[in-house]
């Protein structure tokens, strides 16, 4: 939709006024390799795709927010004073959420009328809800500087960790930063080599000369909050524990190396425990060999560090599901996929392959075809691009 007819949709909804109506906007992301190490002081390796959420916004001289959405029927009138009143909403409660991590945070909210309109598709793990988070955050952050006279831009990695809290404490899912991040910082025609544990990070240029990254998606939906992202987290915390009764010096799983995982991995003696410790230690080293392989433009190497990540998530880690292997198995069939594995938190969503270009067609067809076949669901496919990160983008 372009940003003229989101602007009518607008003004049908909201009327008119003489205040300005402003266009915001921030993309979802795919993660390339790093998986559940975001939450352990560890490394990832996204990138913001060309798929995003738009706000569109105008300002209002009273505390009120009102939340739209282009595809939705529903509308939320919130109070900024009484931003506890709205956490069990359907829809409206990340943006709400957002709202109340900024206010604790010390920004002076000023009320307005928000309509989004995203092309990112909602529960199918490419970070729709991040992307609604930084988008708001920049917004309500913006607008509230403007009021005081703050000229200085809006600091997009506090944006960021806005949006993650506003998930933790209001929605109740208690992700990690990698998705708002990705959704602040992107930058087009790279990746963003990330260290969790103190958002240190550098952009890392997609050295993908003859391949393009594909999404696919399986099409189960699957919602973060339902799925056992929570219990793997503790599950790491208890490993962790163990751990760190030896490596007392370690703040974080992803401060703990292979070699002394495996000097003292017997002391776990619970074995999922012990299971999902070694994903998330094997993985961040997977990430930073990755990170380099991609530097040499070595798309081999960067592949099978790809499919040796899927498989620790699906023995190791336990969260790929039969819809998700069998997206990775058909596309490791066709000849010119240089890697493929389930993206994001798993339990369904997506998964992500490096495809050469003059096979793309044929991986779409055969893909699709195979599973169907063997799942009796339609796939959807997204060659995706590189994008940049969380902006205003137009007036
Ligand atoms: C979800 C979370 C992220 C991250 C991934 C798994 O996307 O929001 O913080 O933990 O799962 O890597």
């Amino acid at each position: 939709m372009i940003l003229d007819e989101l602007k009518n949709r607008f003004i049908d909804i909201y009327g008119e006024c003489g205040e300005e109506i402003r266009f915001f906007s921030s993309p979802g992301r795919v993660n390339l390799i790093g998986e559940h190490t975001d939450y352990n002081g560890g490394y990832v390796f996204p990138v913001a795709v060309d798929l995003s959420t738009i706000v569109a916004a105008r300002k209002r001289n009273d505390r009120q927010i009102n939340l739209a959405a282009t595809d939705l029927d529903i509308r939320v009138k919130a109070s900024l004073d009484e931003l506890d009143r709205y956490k069990n909403l359907d829809w409206g409660h990340y943006q709400l959420g957002v709202a109340d991590e900024l206010l604790k945070a010390g920004y002076d909210l000023i009320g307005c009328d928000l309509l989004y309109h995203g092309t990112i598709p909602y529960g199918a793990g490419l970070s729709s809800s991040a992307s609604i988070e930084v988008a708001t955050a920049l917004t309500l952050a913006t607008f509230a500087n403007e009021a005081k006279g703050i000229n200085t831009c809006v600091d997009l990695v506090e944006m960021a960790k806005i949006g993650q809290r506003a998930e933790n404490n209001y929605v109740g899912v208690n992700c990690g930063i990698m998705d708002q991040f990705a959704s602040a910082m992107g930058k087009k025609d790279h990746a963003i080599f990330l260290n969790c544990r103190d958002l240190s990070f550098k952009h890392v240029p997609l050295h993908m000369k003859g391949y393009k990254i594909v999404i696919s998606n399986t099409n189960k939906k699957r919602s973060l909050g339902a799925s056992k992202y929570n219990e793997r987290r503790s599950e790491c915390e208890k490993g962790f524990e163990i751990l760190h009764e030896k490596i007392p010096e370690a703040t974080c799983l992803g401060e703990i190396s292979y070699e002394q995982f495996n000097e003292y991995k017997h002391l776990i003696e619970n074995k999922t425990i012990r299971n999902r410790v070694e994903h998330v230690i094997s993985e961040d080293d997977r990430v930073l060999k990755s990170v380099k392989a991609l530097n040499n433009g070595n798309i081999e190497e960067f592949g099978r560090l790809m499919i040796e990540s899927h498989n620790s998530l699906r023995d190791l880690y336990e969260v790929t599901g039969n819809e998700l292997d069998t997206l990775v198995e058909e596309a490791l069939k066709i000849d010119g996929v240089a890697g493929s594995r389930m993206t994001g938190a798993g339990f369904g969503g997506c998964t992500v392959s490096i495809v050469r270009d003059d096979v793309v067609d044929e991986f779409k067809e055969k893909v699709g075809k195979n599973y169907y076949e063997r799942i009796g669901l339609n796939a959807t496919f997204y060659v995706c691009e590189a994008g940049d990160g969380a902006r205003e983008i137009g007036k």
